[in-house]
């Protein structure tokens, strides 16, 4: 997609006005992305000098919470690249996080305010929904509620900023994109809680099965945990690191209780609602394949 390369381009041009060597070098070491909300701006909003610079400034904050998120997690990969904090260090990893989200804010301030501060508004909920995901790594969470508020703010409320945003822009129905994108980002979430269970690490660019290990209790393992009869087992192996035998385990208990099954049904059921809410918008076909490539996809 030659629109992409613009706004990888753009997002240089950003960087090089901080005229600073060390932070060119340092984004020249991030390793791109599905670059989702871009791909939603532009289809939303059509390319423009003006949706290539929201693209930009909406991937800056992306690239920043993810700098920031890596030290907060340990992670030493990142999209199957080593991360800033593994190739220099956790200070780099946040300095460079707080250039790139400073430069994205400066950017803003010279955008349609409402687009600003829709996007800002988002930035404090991607911080708020970070600390809940910490929080919620401390016990065995079991409820359904305080993970769908965790995911729509860490998660679905930048990619809904982003839709609504493009629609702002481009002069459409704002709360329909706004719809669409929030549950576009909700069902992403849980795919990526999906994905963690059922592919190899190979293909994820991280390790695998992880998520139960780090305390995260995602939606497969809600439902897995509602579902089991003797829950004891899987409590016990919450945040252990898992024998080959224990992953296999808990596998097999995630098919054979169709938690796995019903965590992909659920994340249909959220895109669908999302497709329901824009079927009559112009662009309505272009936003159901992104919704669909979203859920089908395997990493
Ligand atoms: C990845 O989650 C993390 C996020 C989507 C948001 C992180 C947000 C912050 C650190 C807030 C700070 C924001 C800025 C702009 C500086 P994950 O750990 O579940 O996913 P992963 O497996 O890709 O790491
Ligand atoms: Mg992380």
């Amino acid at each position: 997609m030659e629109e992409l390369e613009a706004v990888k381009s753009k997002i240089k041009t950003f960087v090089e006005d901080c005229n600073d060597e060390k932070s060119l070098e340092l984004l020249e070491k991030l390793a791109t992305g599905k670059m989702l909300r871009s791909k939603l701006i532009l289809k939303i909003a059509g390319e423009s000098i003006e949706s290539i610079k929201l693209c930009a400034v909406v991937e800056m904050i992306h690239a920043a919470s993810l700098l920031h998120d890596d030290v907060i997690d340990e992670a030493d990969t990142r999209r199957g690249k080593p991360s800033v904090n593994a190739l220099y260090d956790n200070k780099t990893s946040i300095m460079f996080g707080d250039i790139l989200y400073s430069k994205a804010f400066t950017q803003l301030t010279l955008m349609d305010k409402k687009i600003a501060y829709t996007v800002s508004n988002a930035v404090t909920l991607l911080s708020i929904g970070e600390m809940l995901d910490v929080d919620l790594t401390n016990s065995f969470n079991t409820s359904y509620e305080k993970y769908n508020d965790m995911i729509y703010k860490k998660t679905a409320s930048l990619i809904e900023a982003a839709a609504k945003a493009a629609a702002i822009l481009a002069g459409l129905d704002e709360e329909k994109y706004a719809l669409y994108g929030r549950n576009l980002g909700l069902a992403f979430q849980m795919i990526d809680d999906i994905l963690d269970i059922t592919q190899d690490s190979a293909t994820l660019g991280k390790p695998a099965m992880l998520d139960f290990v780090e305390g995260k209790v995602t939606i497969p393992y809600l439902l897995l945990h509602e579902r089991l009869e003797d829950k004891s087992k899987l409590e016990k192996l919450y945040k252990k690191d898992l024998s080959q035998e224990e992953s296999s385990w808990i596998k097999e208990q995630m098919s054979e209780t169709k938690a796995l099954e019903d965590s992909i049904k659920m994340a249909k059921d959220i895109g669908n609602e999302a497709i329901q809410a824009v079927k009559d918008e112009e662009n309505s076909q272009t936003l159901i394949f992104i919704m669909k490539a979203m859920i089908e996809r395997e990493f």
